[in-house]
């Protein structure tokens, strides 16, 4: 039984090979970030067994505050991506300014955007987090990177994905050639591809919003949500179910699985304050909405589809809404219709 099991490296070096001028470089560097994911896993396995819980005592660039595995996995996935040579700089959601490989170490034609763990509310509460990263070209020699080197859209992403540290250990993935899910084997330590071919199922019932911003929300997102609690006496005919974990990794795995939309939308709050949304367009939107999309979804602002954005700044943030298409183009039709009176 086990001759048929494949693990994400197999997996990838296989999905390489269809690639004409593949060098490995992007293969192995995969593995690093694969590493990276376990060792976090393993430690957030462990928990307070290993005194990882509660708060660092410091803020990030973006002012909230950082857990002590916030930290952590950062470190990690820097110490497991810095030495290879693939790289030529790497950014996330933890670090101000972006970290070029150092001078020690050879510089490669790669960029990686990572937040090194997502929903880190969850994390003192023993409920699902995750880790997101995006990979993209170099442009130039990528010698001297510069955080604009970074600010390409979404469409230009060679690969992205995710893991998630739930009941078991998964890594999603796609290179633009579809999604796929490996679950960890803790025994041997290899992800094994269990979700071959993940495709977001396109009849859904099911939305996920932080209905505590409700009075904030725009229009559309109001109508849309108040129709959906509306159940068969409304216009969608139809009973839905609500969902929120706080964790973006947990949501998107469930719209993975069973489908439903995902929303956090811009609201009058964010505007009156002069934030531009909630997630990070760089290292949670793009890489999420490349996912989605390989998978038959569709990831939007409500006005622009999220990879077609042309980012201005590292640690820019959007609105983002999620999921199976019909419903995020409902959402779209809904901010159409409302034109500027949102
Ligand atoms: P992070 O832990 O990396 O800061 O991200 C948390 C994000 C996202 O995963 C989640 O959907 C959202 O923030 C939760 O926000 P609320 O606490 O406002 O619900
Ligand atoms: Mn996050
Ligand atoms: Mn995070």
């Amino acid at each position: 039984m086990h001759d048929n099991r494949t693990t994400v490296t197999q997996f990838i070096i296989e999905e390489q090979r269809h690639i004409q001028g593949a060098t490995g470089d992007f293969t192995s560097l995969l593995n690093d970030i694969v590493t990276a994911c376990k060792v976090i896993s393993n430690l957030v396995n462990h928990g307070a067994l290993v005194g990882v819980l509660g708060s660092a005592g410091s803020e990030n660039v973006q002012g909230e505050t950082q857990k002590k595995l916030d930290v952590i996995s950062n470190e990690i996935f820097l110490k497991s991506n810095e030495w290879a040579g693939h790289l030529a700089a790497m950014a996330s959601e933890e670090m101000d300014e972006i970290y070029p490989i150092p001078n020690s170490y050879p510089r490669g034609k790669y960029l990686l955007t990572f937040d090194p763990l997502d929903g880190s509310s969850n994390i003192d509460v023993n409920v699902s987090v995750g880790t997101i990263f995006s990979i993209l070209r170099c442009p130039g020699s990528g010698t001297h990177p510069t955080a604009d080197a970074f600010l390409q859209p979404g469409v230009k992403q060679v690969a992205a994905g995710y893991a998630l540290y739930g009941p078991s250990t998964m890594l999603v993935l796609t290179t633009g050639h579809g999604v796929n899910g490996f679950t960890l084997d803790q025994n041997i330590g290899e992800f094994i591809l269990t979700h071959p071919n993940m495709t977001v199922p396109e009849e859904t019932r099911e939305f996920a919003i932080n209905a505590s911003n409700m009075r904030f929300w725009d229009k559309p997102v109001r109508r849309y949500v108040e129709e959906c609690l509306e159940g068969k006496e409304g216009p969608r005919e139809s009973d839905f179910n609500m969902r929120w974990i706080a964790s973006m990794v947990a949501e998107v795995h469930r719209i993975l699985t069973r489908g439903g939309i995902f929303m956090y939308p811009m609201d009058s709050k964010m505007r009156a304050s002069g934030k531009e949304g909630k997630l990070r367009l760089m290292y949670e939107a793009n890489p999420m909405g490349f996912i989605i999309e390989q998978a038959g979804g569709a990831a939007t602002t409500g006005t622009q589809r999220i990879m077609e954005i042309a980012p201005k700044d590292l640690h820019q943030r959007v609105p983002v809404i999620l999921g199976s298409k019909q419903e995020v183009v409902r959402v779209e039709q809904y901010y159409q219709e409302a034109g500027g009176d949102i």
